[in-house]
């Protein structure tokens, strides 16, 4: 496995100093960034869009992670994209032809993402593998920040991990969304996954986002 990756989710952010946090981040040694996009339909929260990916893309080299839980997300890739989008992840129920999207993301050049809700089963990647570069495991009904991590999820990485490795495709990630904390970082990580992406845990950190990421690191050896 490669070296695990740390994912800041800007949604805990402070959004009136957003550039601030991201530079705070990469500097501190996140390896991406995470940008939470709802748009009211297929999460009952609103947050950010494409202005704002544009923004990010010129205060960090980092790739941006963006998360689209959005309904019809074909609609935006383009889009996203030309704003500086390094991986786009979309969430099968919020498209009609997913094998379709993955396709026309990685034909735009960027990395293709599957979000996989708690309640989804692994088994909507089956036929999708050859087009998926990374993985999200939802551990958090998407939609808000804070919320507490959902166990039940721990035997789907596993799953999952198993399901990528099998299809000859080790080198995709396998990232773990909500409720990621020093807590329960340890047994995501031991279930399989590489990537962390965390929003609280690191923006909301009484310590500061340089000790909330060390810890992150640590707590998983
Ligand atoms: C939830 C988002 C998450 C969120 C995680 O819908 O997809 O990325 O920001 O926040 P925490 O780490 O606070 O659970
Ligand atoms: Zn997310």
């Amino acid at each position: 496995m490669s070296r695990l990756q740390i994912a800041p989710s800007v949604l805990a952010a402070d959004f009136a100093a957003l550039g601030e946090a991201v530079r705070q981040a990469e500097e501190a040694g996140a390896d991406l960034i995470h940008v939470d996009v709802m748009d009211g339909r297929f999460v009952p929260n609103i947050t950010i869009g494409i202005p704002v990916v544009a923004a990010l893309r010129r205060v960090t080299t980092l790739p941006l992670d963006v998360h689209l839980m959005i309904v019809e997300p074909e609609r935006y890739l383009d889009a996203f994209v030309e704003a500086g989008a390094s991986i786009l992840t979309v969430h099968p129920e919020a498209t009609i032809h997913l094998h379709r999207t993955l396709d026309r993301i990685r034909a735009l050049g960027a990395k293709a993402g599957v979000a996989l809700d708690p309640s989804t089963s692994e088994e909507s990647l089956r036929y999708v593998l050859a087009l998926t570069d990374l993985v999200l495991v939802m551990s958090v009904n998407p939609g808000f920040g804070g919320q507490r991590f959902i166990p039940a999820v721990l035997p789907k990485i596993t799953r999952v991990r198993a399901m990528l490795d099998e299809a000859g495709r080790e080198a995709a990630w396998l990232a773990v969304d909500g409720g990621i904390t020093a807590e329960t970082a340890p047994a995501v990580v031991r279930a399989g996954a590489d990537v962390l992406v965390a929003g609280s845990a690191i923006f909301r950190a009484p310590e500061g986002v340089r000790a909330a990421i060390r810890r992150l690191r640590g707590a998983v050896g």
